[in-house]
Order: structure tokens, then C-alpha cells, then sequence
């Protein structure tokens, strides 16, 4: 099925200069960009953004590492986007995250993992309006 999904490249993958790179990996798995730009997310999205996470011992640690500098959001479209995104990015626990992922070759800790991709059909939807508003 057709499929829209929200990448998130994470600041850190910005400060290492590993936007084409990891760019690179979703264009290998013909997703297509529809949409793309640079932002420097504040609390109040990224609290909205995380909402099923608040609370969480890692929670304000993920918000200031997602506010330490800009970031890539991007729209990529493909057959199971989705699912194709996340299978890209690799897991989330960085012990179990596959070489050949992008958090597998690049990542080694859970919370600094480079990337985030929506992880279903109702998030994709939520996601892509919290980050595109203008769209
Ligand atoms: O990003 P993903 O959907 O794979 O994982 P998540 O469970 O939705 O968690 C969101 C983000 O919180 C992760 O990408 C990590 O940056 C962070 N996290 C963490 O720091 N420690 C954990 N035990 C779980 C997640
Ligand atoms: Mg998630």
C-alpha cells in the first residue's frame, strides 16, 4: 500500500554529518521525498510529539537531546512506508539494533539512535500534521 511516513533525522545525526548518508538509506528502499526542511523543534512539539512517553525515566533527557540542535523532519512516501521506515532505522534497543540499520551502523545508545519514524498508520497521521502544519 501506498504510504506517507514522518523521519525524523535527530540532531546528532545533523552535528556528525550524517543527513545524506542517512538519507541515502531511504532512497536505496525507493522511498520517495515529498517533503522536507531544517527545524529547531522547542518543548511544546517535542512534549506532543513524545506524549507517550511522558513520564518515563528517560523523558526529559530524549526532550533535551531533541532540542540541542536542529533537526531534519522529512515526508517520505513509498509501498509500506511505514513499516519499510523502521525496518531502515533498526531497533529500538540499541544491543538488538542489525548492522546494515542506521542505527545498527551508526548508533550506540538508545536514547542518541539518530532517527525516529512513525510506528503505525494513526501515528504517520498525527505526526505528519504536528511537523507539516502548513501542508
Ligand atoms: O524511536 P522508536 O519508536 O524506535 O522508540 P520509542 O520506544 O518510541 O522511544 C522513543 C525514543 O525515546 C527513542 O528513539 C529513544 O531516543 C528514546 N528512548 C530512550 O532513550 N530509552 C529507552 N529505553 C527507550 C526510548
Ligand atoms: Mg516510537
Amino acid at each position: 500500500m501506498l504510504e506517507k511516513t514522518l523521519v525524523i533525522i535527530k540532531p546528532d545525526g545533523v552535528k556528525r554529518g550524517l543527513v545524506g548518508e542517512i538519507i541515502k538509506r531511504y532512497e536505496q528502499k525507493q522511498l520517495v521525498i515529498k517533503s522536507i526542511k531544517i527545524v529547531n523543534a522547542d518543548y511544546t512539539l517535542l512534549r506532543e510529539h513524545y506524549y507517550e512517553h511522558i513520564g518515563k525515566s528517560y523523558f526529559n533527557e530524549l526532550l533535551n537531546y531533541m532540542m540541542s540542535g536542529p533537526l531534519i523532519a522529512i515526508i517520505w512516501e513509498g509501498e509500506n512506508a511505514i513499516k519499510l521506515a523502521r525496518y531502515i532505522n533498526g531497533d529500538t534497543n540499541i544491543e538488538k539494533a542489525m548492522p546494515g540499520t542506521i542505527r545498527g551502523d551508526f548508533a550506540s545508545n538508545t536514547t542518541y539512535n539518530l532517527v525516529h519514524a512513525s510506528d503505525s498508520a494513526e501515528s504517520a497521521e498525527r505526526e505528519l500534521k504536528l511537523w507539516f502544519p502548513e501542508l
